[in-house]
Parts: C-alpha cells; sequence; structure tokens
C-alpha cells in the first residue's frame, strides 16, 4: 500500500503536518522537562536556605547568646533559675523560629535528632541514622537528598551536630543537669554524650512529591501550549495554502475541463497578481482565442 498521496496539495500537507506534529512534540517535551529542572533546582535551594539559616541561628544561640546568658546569670544571683531555655538551648530557640517560618512554607518540617536524646521525639529514623552515619564517615559539612517516606518522596537537608564541653551540661550525666531540664524531661540514664563525637543532625524536610506534581502540572500546562502553537501554525500554514494556491488552482482545472469539453463562454476569474493570477490570465487569453476560432468556424 503506498501511504504517500499522488497530488502536490497531499504531500505538502502530510511533510509540514508532519515537521509541525514532531517539532511540537519536541519543542513540548523540551519545555515540560524543563519545567520540572527548575522547580528541582528551585527546590533545592530553598530547603538549603532554610538550613543555612538554621544552621546559622544555631550557631548563633551556642556561641554568642548562650556564653552571654551564663555570664549574666553568674552576675546576678538574684535569678533563682540556672538555666534559661528560651535563650540558651539552640535546639529549642530553632525549633520555635522554624516553627514560626513553616507557617510560611507549608509541609516544611525540621527534625533535631541525636542518639541518646533528651526528648525522646528525638530518636533518629532509620534513614537520619543513615546520613548521620554519611557525616561520620565522610566528614561532610552538609548532606542533601530526595528520600522516600511511605512513598512519599521528600528532599532532605542536613548538617551535623558536634558535641563540644559545654552540650555536656545538659547531655551528659543526670546529676549534672539543670533542675528544669531534670523535671521537664525525666531522663532515665545519663545521656552520656562524647566531646568531639557527631552525636546528631538538624535535618529540614521539602515536600518534594508535592512540588514535583505542581511542576509536572505546570510542564504539561506549558508544553501543551506549546504543541497547540505548533500545530495552529501548521493549521494556518495549511490554510494560506490552500486558499492562495491549491483552492485557485482546482479552480482553474475545473475552467480548463469545461473548456476541453466546449464550454467556452464562460470567463475565467482572475483574482490575483501573483503567479496564479498569471496562469489564469494565459488561461483566459487562450479561452478567447479559441473562441474567436469556434465563432469564425460557425
Ligand atoms: C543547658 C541545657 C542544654 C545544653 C547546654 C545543650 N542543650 Fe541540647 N537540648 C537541650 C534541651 C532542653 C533539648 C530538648 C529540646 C526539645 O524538647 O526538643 C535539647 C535538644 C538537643 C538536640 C535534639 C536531640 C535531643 O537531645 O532531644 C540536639 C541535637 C542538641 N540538643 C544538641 C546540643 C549540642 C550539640 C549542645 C552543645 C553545643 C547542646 N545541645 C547543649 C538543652 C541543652
Amino acid at each position: 500500500m503506498n501511504l504517500i498521496p499522488k497530488s502536490i496539495k497531499g504531500k505538502v500537507f502530510i511533510f509540514i503536518g508532519t515537521v509541525a506534529t514532531l517539532s511540537g512534540l519536541a519543542v513540548g517535551v523540551y519545555t515540560y522537562n524543563e519545567e520540572i529542572e527548575n522547580a528541582k533546582t528551585a527546590s533545592h535551594e530553598r530547603v538549603r536556605l532554610i538550613l543555612s539559616f538554621s544552621k546559622a541561628i544555631s550557631e548563633y544561640v551556642r556561641e554568642v547568646l548562650n556564653p552571654k546568658m551564663y555570664e549574666l546569670l553568674g552576675k546576678y544571683t538574684c535569678i533563682k533559675e540556672d538555666f534559661i531555655l528560651e535563650a540558651q538551648s539552640f535546639a529549642f530557640v530553632t525549633a520555635n523560629i522554624f516553627h514560626r517560618v513553616s507557617g510560611d512554607f507549608q509541609g516544611l518540617r525540621l527534625r533535631q535528632v541525636a542518639f541518646n536524646p533528651l526528648n525522646p521525639q528525638d530518636t533518629p529514623t532509620i534513614i537520619e541514622r543513615r546520613i548521620i552515619k554519611l557525616f561520620k564517615e565522610r566528614n561532610l559539612k552538609e548532606y542533601t537528598e530526595v528520600v522516600s517516606i511511605n512513598n512519599y518522596r521528600y528532599l532532605v537537608s542536613a548538617f551535623p551536630v558536634r558535641v563540644d564541653k559545654s552540650c555536656l551540661r545538659c547531655h551528659g550525666k543526670i546529676k549534672d543537669m539543670p533542675k528544669i531540664i531534670r523535671n521537664l524531661y525525666k531522663p532515665k540514664q545519663d545521656l552520656n554524650w562524647k566531646v568531639g563525637d557527631i552525636q546528631g543532625g538538624i535535618f529540614i524536610y521539602e515536600p518534594y512529591e508535592a512540588t514535583l506534581l505542581q511542576a509536572r502540572l505546570d510542564g504539561i500546562l506549558k508544553g501543551g501550549f506549546v504543541f497547540a502553537l505548533n500545530i495552529l501554525i501548521m493549521g494556518l500554514v495549511i490554510f494560506i495554502l490552500n486558499r492562495y494556491v491549491f483552492r485557485p488552482i482546482d479552480i482553474l482545472k475545473e475552467h480548463a475541463e469545461k473548456i476541453s469539453k466546449g464550454e467556452i463562454d464562460e470567463k475565467i476569474p482572475i483574482k490575483t497578481e501573483d503567479e496564479i493570477g498569471e496562469l489564469a490570465k494565459a488561461f483566459e487569453r487562450m479561452r478567447v482565442s479559441i473562441k474567436k476560432v469556434m465563432d469564425i468556424l460557425k
């Protein structure tokens, strides 16, 4: 079976149709992929920015706020408390500031975890254990990857938490802990963190699945639009070709057939000044000449 039509019109239309569809598909798919790649990059940047802020907060509390508070607590003995959770625990401050941030970034989660934690909820999950192990083995300062939890993908970014001497007051032996910590968390045994160890990590989770889903929807819309635009342009080209080339040729053909059958009275319309117009003019001259000869013969 021969699929290629005989007529030039058919060949041209098939050619334009194929080129437009293929290029439309290629550009459409490219646009779709681009949309997803952009969303991934934006997601990575967002999560790393938030991680960086969390890190800055924890460092500030550790290095500036906490020593300053100890200095003041030592000076003003009228203050009964020996430790102020709201200002001295970086985990507490980070969690609270993050809580406010997550109001603006739906679905974003922060987890501060450690082996032998004060708060049992801060026990590392299997994924977190694996990443903390990576921190230890490769001495990484930061780590980002996509993880799947209950078939839902998250982008997780984390940095390690290293123990220094100051941590042992609350994360060492029960007898050293401030009263308020002992009362609040009621630890059953000494936590015994060791100075220099990477004890845990701060993890930021971004709902990647939702980001990707949104990117896919946007990609389908944008890619589909590009594809539709290609098809529209193809339609327009076919319409113009048909209107200005193929249709006038058909009309000329009809007239030529009539002349060949002896119907020579009908004037051939000349509508344009282009090549087809010239052809129509030549046909019209031919018709007039034939008509003259026929009249003489009558
Ligand atoms: C004076 C008390 C105090 C000191 C000192 C302290 N922390 Fe904490 N830390 C806390 C409290 C309280 C929590 C629990 C917050 C919560 O309920 O989530 C906590 C929680 C954490 C957590 C989350 C895991 C867990 O144990 O619940 C990490 C990680 C952590 N601290 C790291 C450190 C490091 C590292 C240092 C030393 C630089 C340090 N902390 C010093 C009071 C302290």
